[in-house]
Formats: C-alpha cells, structure tokens, sequence
C-alpha cells in the first residue's frame, strides 16, 4: 500500500535538518555578536568575524531558511495536488545534495575561499552542485503539478513555483564567473554592472528566496493552523503577481549615492515605495484569515508563531520602503539600523514562520496527534520574541545614532566624532544584542528537545493515504 502514501520521507529528513541547520546557523551568529563586543573572541584565522558571518548568513538563509523551504513546498505540493511526489528518486538526491552544499559552504568559508560576492559566496564548483540540486527541486517540484489530481493549482505552489524558478535565473546570472583554479573564481561582470547584477540578484534572493517561498508557507500553514479559508483568494492572485513583477526593480536601493546612474537609483526607490503595497496586501490577507478564530490565538502557540512572523512582515516591509527613500538612506546606510532591518525580516518573519511550519510538520511527520509539550511551545514563543525585540530595537538604536554622529560637523566644518567614537559608543547595543541573540538560540533549543521527545513519543497513526480527487488537502 505504499503507493497509496504521501511521500513523507524527504519532508521528514528536511524538517529535521531545518531545525538543526536554525541551530548551528544562529550559534555562528550569536558568537560573531559576541565578537564584536568582545574582540579578543577572535582567536584564529578561520574563527575570525570575517569568515564567521558569510557562513552565518549562508547557514541561516540557505540551510535553515532552504530546508524550511524544502520540507514544506514537498508537503504542500503532495497535499494540495492529491499525488505522491515526482521523481522520488531525484526528491532524495535533493536532499543529500543540499546537504552537501552546506557542508561544503561550511568548510570552504572558515577556510577563507570565497568569490566575495554577498550571500554568493561560495567558489564555483559549489555554485555548479547548487545548479544541478536546483534543476532536480525544479522537476520533482514541476512535475508534481504536472501529475496533480486536482484541476486547480492552490496559491501557495504559485509562490513556491515563483520562488524556485526566480532562484535558478538569479543564481546563474550572479554566479557567472571564470575559474582560475578549483578554489578561485572571477566575476564574468566588471565594474559598476558587477555591483548591479549582484544587488538584482541580492535584493531577489530577499524577495524570492526569504519572502515569495515564505509566502507560500504561509498561505498553506496559517488558513490549516487557523482552520479557516484563506481571507481572500482574489487578493492573493493579485498580491502574486504584484509582488513578483515589482521586486525585480528594486536592487538599486542597495546601491544609494554609488557609482551607479542616478536614474537607476530612482527607480530602485520609485519601486520599492511601490512594493510596500503587494507585501501589506499578502501580509493583511494572511492576518484577516484568522477572523472568527481570534480567540485561537490565545491558547494555540503555533498560531501565535505564525500570525507573528505575519507582523513582523508587516513591519519589515514598512520599514524598507522608507530606507529606500534616498534622503532617508543617506542616514541608515552602512550603519546598524539596515542590520536591525534584516533581522526584524530574518527573525521576525522567516524564522518565526519556519518556526511556526515545522510544529504543524513534525507531529505529522511521525504519526502523532501533537508535538510532545504545548507548554514548551509557549515558553519558546516568548523567549524568541523578547530576543527579536532587544535584537532589533538595539539595532535601531545604535544604527540612527552612528548615523547622526558620522554626519555631524562643528561649525568649521571638521567633523565632531571620530570613527572610533562611534565604535566606542555601540558596544552597549552591540552587548544587548547578543542577549538577543542568546534568547533566540535558546527558543531554538528547547525546540529541539521537544522535537526529539515528539518523535520518541508512541506513534498514534500511521501516513495519511491520499486524498480522493475534489478533497480538500
Ligand atoms: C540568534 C540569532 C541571530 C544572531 C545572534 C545573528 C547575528 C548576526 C550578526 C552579528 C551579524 C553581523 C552584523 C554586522 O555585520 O554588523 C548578522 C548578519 C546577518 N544575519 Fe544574522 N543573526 C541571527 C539570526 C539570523 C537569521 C535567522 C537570519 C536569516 C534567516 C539572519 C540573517 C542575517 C543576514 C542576511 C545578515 C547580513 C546583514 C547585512 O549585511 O546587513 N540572521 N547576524
Ligand atoms: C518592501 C519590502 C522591502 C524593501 C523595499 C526593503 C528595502 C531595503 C533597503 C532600502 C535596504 C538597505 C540597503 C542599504 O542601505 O544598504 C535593505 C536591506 C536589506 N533587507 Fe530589506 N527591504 C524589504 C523587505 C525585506 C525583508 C522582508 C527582508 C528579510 C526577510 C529584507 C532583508 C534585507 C537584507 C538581508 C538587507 C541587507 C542587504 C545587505 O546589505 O547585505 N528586506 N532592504
């Protein structure tokens, strides 16, 4: 009868992972913090903040954030088509084959090879084992719609297919470089068109890889945790199809009062002004699912988790149409409030809708009705937010302020600080920081000991058999 069973083989193996790869992803982050309070924390060459934050953010957007990714695009897409996985060979060589990613990126990136290129960092033969995982996600991903039962395809594969084919074409144009020997590579692009591919494809990797996928986490996992219909189906065709036509356009913010032409930078801003509307039409679509089930909220920690990351969202994207303002800019750049910004994004919204995804996941995963201890579920919401809030409030504050202290002048027109004063005057919020940061990798814990004691628990059911053509997933 194995056959007649959802393939929930790969979606366990990458739930798993997610929640260690969120582990040691975080763990890189919270001692780079503590490097920066505390210098001498810099003890060898492949232990030093430089090498330490490429693989932070790769661990954290590309294992914790990819597998997120992984597991739930193969559940939804089984559950919203009504059919196993295709290909369930290549499902699992998707599986390996990003594992082995990561462990590649984990240690070519403390041992100093990289391409120098943000979140594109890996050396080339990496980015061609990234290329063939990716094209084999795309056919065990494609090819499930293609054998789909259902006449209908449900929104959130319209984000996950949007996310995967986006990914492909912005990985093989950014990565576009020539080899001179197996560890090194050279941009295929020079100049000011290097650092205008490699924002079209940073400010995308944001917006498909760490919002579009998430998205369609989201329209799958909060109307099921809810128990409601999504609030809107019509706005979510047109929150799709704003979002992914707008984001395209809005790289060049990150390049502000740089070489760049003007213009482009115009309409970098002019578009990510725009893209505030899209990303609040998702964000209100997925909050307003929850009317008529509000009081869920108050017992059920998963919904808190998810309806969270839906605020945070809210936030984050509020706030980057306003740093995009070039005036505004002007002050934020190069400072910590743009870090506070990621992890209001990063935290805030990926993180806590991962989060969310996987307590709905596992228990499934494994024949139980529920995760092992709900209390503990509660205990890891309030210890996540609390940090997210000292994390980024700090960052707010220590960023404006190193803002106003690097622009102020005394009336003879030398500058009032010097550098380091204002280095000097960080540390405080440096240090709350990684009190943040603690905080959040101890959520993060506490998640894996109850997902450890979920799965030894005793198995209550056995795989769901598929649903019936016309059922609902
Ligand atoms: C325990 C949680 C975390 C801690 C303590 C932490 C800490 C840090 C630190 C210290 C930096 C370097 C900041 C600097 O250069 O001044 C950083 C950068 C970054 N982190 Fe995290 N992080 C955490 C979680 C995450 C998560 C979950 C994500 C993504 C899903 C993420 C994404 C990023 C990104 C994209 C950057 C680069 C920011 C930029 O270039 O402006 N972080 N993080
Ligand atoms: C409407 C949506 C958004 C807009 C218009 C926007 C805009 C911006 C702007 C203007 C910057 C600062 C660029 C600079 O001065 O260097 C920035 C940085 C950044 N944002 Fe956003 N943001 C949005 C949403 C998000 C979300 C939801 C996330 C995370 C999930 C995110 C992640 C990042 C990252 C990682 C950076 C730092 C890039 C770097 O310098 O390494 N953004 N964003």
């Amino acid at each position: 009868m194995q056959s007649q069973t959802y393939n929930y083989k790969v979606v366990r193996q990458f739930a798993i992972m997610t929640v260690v790869w969120g582990i040691v992803g975080m763990l890189v982050g919270v001692i780079a913090a503590a490097q920066l309070v505390w210098p001498e924390l810099n003890v060898a060459e492949w232990l030093h903040f430089g090498r330490l934050r490429p693989l932070h953010t790769n661990a954290v957007i590309f294992a914790f954030g990819g597998c997120a990714l992984f597991a739930t695009s193969y559940y939804c897409v089984q559950r919203t088509c009504h059919t196993r996985l295709f290909a369930p060979g290549l499902a699992a060589f998707t599986f390996w084959g990003w594992q082995l990613v990561i462990l590649l990126a984990a240690i070519s990136l403390p041992l100093g090879f990289t391409s120098g290129k943000e979140y594109a960092e890996l050396e080339w033969p990496i980015d061609i084992l990234i290329t063939v995982v990716w094209v084999s996600y795309a056919i065990v991903f494609f090819g499930t719609i293609g054998t789909r039962k259902t006449t209908h395809i449900y929104v959130a594969n319209w984000f996950y297919g949007a996310f995967i084919i986006t990914v492909a074409l912005l990985h093989l144009v950014n990565s576009a470089e020539i080899p001179v020997s197996l560890t090194k590579s050279y941009s295929a692009y020079a100049g000011v068109q290097d650092a205008m591919i490699q924002w079209w494809y940073g400010h995308n990797a944001v917006g498909f890889f760490l919002t579009a996928g998430f998205l369609g986490m989201m329209y799958y996992f909060v109307p099921k945790q809810a128990g409601r219909p999504v609030y809107s189906y019509r706005l979510s065709v047109v929150h799709f199809w704003a979002l992914i036509f707008t984001y395209m356009w809005a790289g060049p913010h990150h390049l502000h009062y740089t070489a760049l032409p003007d213009w482009t930078q115009s309409i970098g801003m002019v578009f990510s002004l725009i893209l505030l509307a899209p990303s609040w039409g998702g964000m209100i679509n997925g909050i307003m699912t929850l009317s008529g089930a509000w009081h869920k909220l108050r017992t059920d920690p998963i919904l808190k988790f998810l309806i969270t990351s839906l605020s945070f969202y809210g936030m984050s994207t509020f706030e980057g149409p306003m740093m995009s303002i070039k005036t505004v800019n002007a002050l934020s750049h190069y400072t910590d409030w743009t870090v506070g910004h990621v992890h209001s994004g990063a935290l805030g919204w990926v993180a806590m809708v991962s989060i969310g995804a996987m307590y709905y996941l596992i228990p499934r995963m494994y024949g139980k009705t529920e995760m092992y201890s709900t209390k503990l579920i509660t205990t890891h919401f309030w210890i996540a937010t609390i940090g997210i809030v000292l994390y980024i409030a700090s960052m707010w504050i220590s960023g404006v302020m190193q803002g106003l202290m690097w622009r102020a002048t005394n009336p003879d027109g030398t500058l009032t600080y010097s550098f380091v004063e204002s280095v000097k005057a960080s540390y405080p919020f440096w240090a709350i920081r990684v009190l943040g940061g603690v905080l959040f990798l101890g959520g993060m814990l506490i998640m894996f000991y109850n997902m450890i004691k979920t799965i030894a628990g005793q198995k209550a059911y056995d795989a769901p058999v598929l649903a019936p053509a016309g059922a609902h997933a």
